[in-house]
């Protein structure tokens, strides 16, 4: 059983897919979520984590330079003996200070094509391109804003969303199905680059 952390920010909804899909769907046996780390004392998904019994940690982020945030980080998820970290709406970027540390083990999932578009709002992106079809991307982490090789891409059908409401949510229900499907092909090593 391999062990993964969960890194957020905000809301979790992704979180909470993956330790759902870690109980009782197609990553159960494979990993447990051993810790969610959130870097603001705020972020929702705290306590959807702990509504599933997963403990989690809070290093603030705030008024902390990146090397002493990201040493702290890594000192407290070393006590749950991470191997994989799983970013899911976690909003700083890291340094080769964590990352080498945890090098080719961290994955992201960014909500739309890493190549189009990086950084933020990537829903607001797709919307206000009034794009038909926008792609989630999964994709390993490096010390660049979204620039990690993409493991995976998967569609989100945009036709007739005439909000910005209906785009997140056709894109959220995507992504909630779509990471733990790349995350288990990812620790079963089975998993190229693809389109579905
Ligand atoms: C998701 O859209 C994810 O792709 C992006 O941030 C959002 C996080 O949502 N990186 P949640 O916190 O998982 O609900």
């Amino acid at each position: 059983m391999q062990k993964i952390a969960v890194l957020i920010s905000g809301r979790g909804s992704n979180m909470g897919a993956i330790i759902q899909q870690s109980l009782t769907g197609c990553l159960k046996g494979l990993c447990r979520v051993v810790v969610v780390a959130s870097n603001r004392l705020d972020a929702e998904g705290l306590t959807l984590a702990s509504r599933y019994g997963v403990p989690s940690i809070c290093v603030e982020s705030k008024d902390k330079s990146r090397k002493a945030f990201e040493g702290e980080l890594i000192a407290r998820l070393l006590a749950f003996d991470v191997e994989w970290v799983i970013l899911a709406g976690f909003m700083r970027v890291l340094t080769s200070t964590f990352l080498s540390h945890y090098r080719g083990k961290v994955i992201n999932i960014h909500p739309a094509d890493t190549v189009q578009h990086q950084g933020i709002d990537g829903y607001e992106w797709a919307y206000r391109e009034g794009l038909e079809k926008t792609y989630i991307t999964v994709h390993k982490v490096d010390e660049g804003v979204d620039t990690g090789s993409i493991i995976a891409q998967a569609p989100v059908d945009l036709k007739g969303a005439n909000s910005l409401a209906e785009v997140k949510q056709r894109g959220l229900c995507v992504e909630h199905k779509f990471y733990s499907r790349v995350i288990e092909q990812v620790l079963r090593e089975e998993c190229v680059a693809f389109l579905e």
